[in-house]
């Protein structure tokens, strides 16, 4: 029965307007309608640090029960999210971090070994001599900070591989194109970007200016779908990308094990991989039936909705009828 109490999930989403996004609001939506007793709000913050610390104060002064939130970046949420901790009410992290340790649960994958695996993918190679253009996504985010990190610890130890430059999404339209044309000075033979829109947007740079390049691009996310990591490295776009799972649905569960008083770990990292020419298939294969699985308990979702309703009509007219 709808009268029956509901609990209230809030989640603020940093960024709206990118595919992994996209999925990560999907798979909340999808776990959540298994609850009956739960009901989910998303709120976006459209990458604006001023209304992502409105919907917190939103989310703590209208009694959520729980709080989602993917932080834009780690220092400026903290005390909010602090009020609404000491408060009482759960809240739960995900993929981005905060400089802080209040909060129940944290969900994402460890980014430093996003950031070692790409570094691996490329010394694994075994060539000498190898240089590289590492393009770290803009903003100061944890997953930024920390891919960063983990690329360079293992490249740093390997006298075959170096970083011959290193640059800024914001700066790639303008940037690579000089990149490219003082090659014969420092070459480069592999492009790390810190996410598959990046390298994707790198590699079309590269084949206006360059058409014989031989240079390979390297990204992270490895999303299924059109024009996503695992069809661009299927299509031979990237070399490899590094999986990084958005942890959507797995926030959600976490916030209803909450609700249900069940212990929950504070660190839930999730587990990373290479995608490249050798497994892209057999990962879309198991996407597509994931993504066939949610579509069928959406519209059998939507078959009990439309059940419902007619039974309540139906239940209307009678009592009508028989004068109740
Ligand atoms: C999407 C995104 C992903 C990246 C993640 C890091 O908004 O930029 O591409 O892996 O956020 O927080």
């Amino acid at each position: 029965n709808d009268d029956e109490k509901k609990y209230r999930i809030g989640f603020s989403q940093c960024i709206s307007k990118d595919d992994w996004r996209k999925v990560m609001d999907h798979e909340m939506i999808v776990e959540a309608s298994l609850n009956e007793d739960i009901d989910l709000t998303i709120f976006q913050a459209n990458e604006d640090i001023e209304i992502q610390k409105s919907q917190i104060e939103t989310m703590i002064n209208d009694g959520f029960d729980v709080i989602i939130i993917s932080p834009l970046r780690p220092d400026p949420l903290v005390s909010l999210i602090e009020k609404a901790y000491d408060k009482g009410i759960p809240v739960i992290i995900v993929d981005r971090k905060i400089n802080s340790q209040k909060f129940t649960a944290y969900v994402g994958a460890n980014n430093i070994d996003v950031g070692r695996m790409a570094a691996k993918y490329i010394a694994s190679q075994n060539k000498e001599n190898i240089s590289v253009l590492e393009i770290k996504g803009s903003d100061n985010s944890s997953p930024v900070i920390e891919r960063h990190l983990g690329f360079h610890q293992i490249i740093n130890s390997d006298p075959n591989v170096s970083i011959n430059y290193s640059i800024k999404e914001e700066n790639l339209p303008q940037r690579l194109p000089q990149i490219l044309d003082s090659l014969n000075i420092k070459p480069i033979h592999y492009v790390f970007g810190f996410n598959d829109n990046i390298a994707h947007d790198a590699w079309k740079i590269t084949k206006s200016k360059a058409t014989e390049s031989s240079i390979k691009f390297i990204g992270v996310d490895g999303l299924n779908g059109e024009n996503n990591g695992i069809q661009l490295v299927q299509n031979g776009v990237l070399s490899a990308t590094v999986l990084y799972p958005t942890g959507g649905d797995e926030a959600l569960k976490i916030a209803v094990k909450i609700l249900r008083n069940e212990k929950v770990d504070k660190n839930n990292i999730l587990n990373t991989t290479i995608i490249d020419f050798r497994n892209a298939e057999i990962m879309k294969n198991q996407y597509d039936k994931i993504n066939k699985h949610q579509y069928e308990i959406e519209s059998q979702q939507e078959k009990i909705k439309l059940q419902k309703q007619t039974y309540s009509t139906q239940s209307n007219i009678l009592k009508l009828l028989l004068g109740l």
